[in-house]
């Protein structure tokens, strides 16, 4: 029995000092263990005299319960305050200003060449490709501009190799790629988007290299007011339904006739403001039917097919989407200058 009180006395003070939850446990191995003091004592309950073996039994039993209720105490209270340690640690101010992250967004060219080509494409067009690195034949002699021509001099390029190779000045040999393809037989869908090259010093509204947009259809019976249904359509999906369009006349030497495209100014509506030089009118693009030279070029009888075609200047469009007054612009890394057209489009 002095056993059982001086164990008592001994976890009334254990239990006041400073514990942490790991000496806990500790405490817990050392008092009811396998081998621990108070599992100890039930042990010694078989060497006593019966009559004493209840009474000691009883103690012992209080004994546990004491350093029981102690132990689960001082354990809720200890995990509890280590929670709120942990959380205290782990706080977030949700009042602080986020960092911003770094959205990147199509780049708007694209963009607009995308949706060109999509448009397109549900009107039963394919999108083709053309090499950049291009023939003179391609480039001039089959679109009806032969050498010597002064329609040359508006498409100085660079010249890779004698004047034969150069870098391509517009997308419009591929009409004439696509035309040897067809072999004069099949009709023709299709639009090529794609660089384009010029010797001209970079300003706000000119590039050395810039993109263009080439379309060409070719069938039976085709005439001028299909490409204009078809240019009304284009222009009321780029810019509106309410965009109005009209044709004046141009001079393309592979289209006869030729017109440029314009469109009604979206932003004064007409009225006349320094986007539209006070026209009302914006072009957008050079377009005509196709000249018989050429289809002839092509492999095409023009007595039997007609077509038009027509050429978008890409950056021309993005600049005149996007409110853009700089065509360098498309082709910096300055992310200052294209951040402002990510956000638009993000937005
Ligand atoms: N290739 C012309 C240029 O670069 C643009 C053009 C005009 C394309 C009329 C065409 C067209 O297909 O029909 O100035």
């Amino acid at each position: 029995m002095d056993k059982i009180k001086e164990l008592k006395e001994q976890i009334e003070s254990v239990f006041s000092e400073d514990l942490t939850l790991e000496k806990l446990n500790d405490l817990k191995i050392e008092y009811l263990g396998k081998k621990g003091l108070i599992t100890g004592l039930n042990a010694s309950i078989r060497d006593l005299p019966n009559e004493e073996k209840k009474e000691f039994g009883k103690n012992v039993n209080e004994l546990r319960t004491l350093f029981n209720s102690k132990y689960e105490e001082l354990k809720e209270r200890l995990e509890l305050e280590e929670t709120n340690k942990r959380l205290e640690s782990e706080k977030i101010d949700i009042t602080l200003p986020a960092t911003r992250l770094q959205v990147g967004a199509p780049n708007i060219l694209e963009k607009v060449i995308e949706e060109v080509e999509e448009l397109l494409m549900s009107m039963g067009y394919d999108v083709v490709d053309g090499p950049e690195i291009e023939e003179d034949k391609f480039n001039f002699e089959m679109l009806n501009i032969p050498k010597g021509h002064p329609a040359r001099d508006a498409q100085d390029t660079f010249y890779i190799k004698d004047e034969e190779i150069l870098l391509r000045s517009q997308t419009s040999p591929v009409q004439a790629r696509t035309m040897l393809k067809g072999e004069g037989k099949t009709p023709i869908r299709m639009i090529c988007p794609g660089k384009t090259y010029r010797r001209d010093d970079d300003d706000a509204t000119h590039s050395h290299q810039f993109m263009q947009i080439e379309g060409l259809l070719i069938d039976k019976d085709i005439s001028l007011s299909d490409l204009k249904g078809t240019f009304d359509v284009i222009a009321k999906k780029l810019f509106g339904d309410d965009c109005k369009t009209r044709f004046r006349p141009s001079y393309y030497q592979f289209t006869e006739p030729s017109v440029e495209t314009d469109i009604s100014c979206f932003v004064c509506k007409g009225k006349g403001c320094s986007l539209c030089k006070n026209t009302g009118w914006i072009t957008v693009a050079g377009a005509g039917m196709v000249h018989p030279n050429v289809l002839r070029n092509g492999g095409y009888d023009p007595e039997v097919w007609s077509g038009f075609a027509f050429g978008f200047g890409a950056e021309r469009l993005a600049m005149l989407k996007y409110g853009i007054d700089d065509i360098r612009v498309f082709y910096q890394t300055d992310l200052r200058e294209t951040k402002a057209f990510d956000r638009k489009d993000v937005d």
